[in-house]
């Protein structure tokens, strides 16, 4: 629904504001792209537009990082999920919570115990400094709020 085939930073950034006015509590964005290809740049985006003041980095070492800004934002990183012991991956559901949005890299293994998302980030590389960015509304009620969030 959002598309932009060489977005800068800048550009970038301007979408993650966009995304960051339309989001609501319970929300799930997944975040595809392969590495380096800006999602964490595009969470820390989100977040500074929800007035998070920590900083944002990946959440490398823990499942999931939280901020608090505006709103309850929580980031996860499921690139080790595979090398995690089962019953952490089976802990995976106890990071569903309704008060939060949840933002997440690499969510290939073991999103889908997270519940529907409610947002698709898809991010490539085009050039050094530039990204493929799309962004899709998975429901009606994302869709209106996205319209709403203006350009
Ligand atoms: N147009 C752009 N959009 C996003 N990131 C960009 C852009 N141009 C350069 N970059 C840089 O690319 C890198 C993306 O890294 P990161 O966000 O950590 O990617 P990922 O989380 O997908 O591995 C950052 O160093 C960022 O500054
Ligand atoms: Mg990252």
């Amino acid at each position: 629904m959002y598309s932009h085939s060489r977005a800068s930073l800048t550009v970038l950034t301007r979408a993650a504001r966009r995304l960051a006015r339309a989001l609501r509590p319970g929300d799930l964005v997944l975040l595809l792209g392969p590495l380096g290809s800006g999602k964490t740049t595009f969470v820390r985006a989100v977040a500074e537009a929800l007035r998070v003041s920590d900083p944002v980095r990946s959440p490398s070492f823990t499942l999931a990082n939280i901020y608090r800004g505006d709103l309850i934002v929580r980031h996860l990183d499921l690139y080790r999920l595979e090398t995690l012991a089962d019953d952490d991956a089976l802990a995976l559901e106890e990071y569903r919570d309704d008060r939060a949005v949840t933002l997440v890299e690499w969510p290939e293994v073991g999103a889908e115990r997270l519940g529907d998302p409610s947002w698709l980030v898809r991010l490539e590389h085009v050039s050094l400094l530039e990204r493929a960015i799309e962004i899709l509304a998975m429901d009606d009620a994302a869709r209106t709020r996205w319209e709403a969030a203006g350009g």
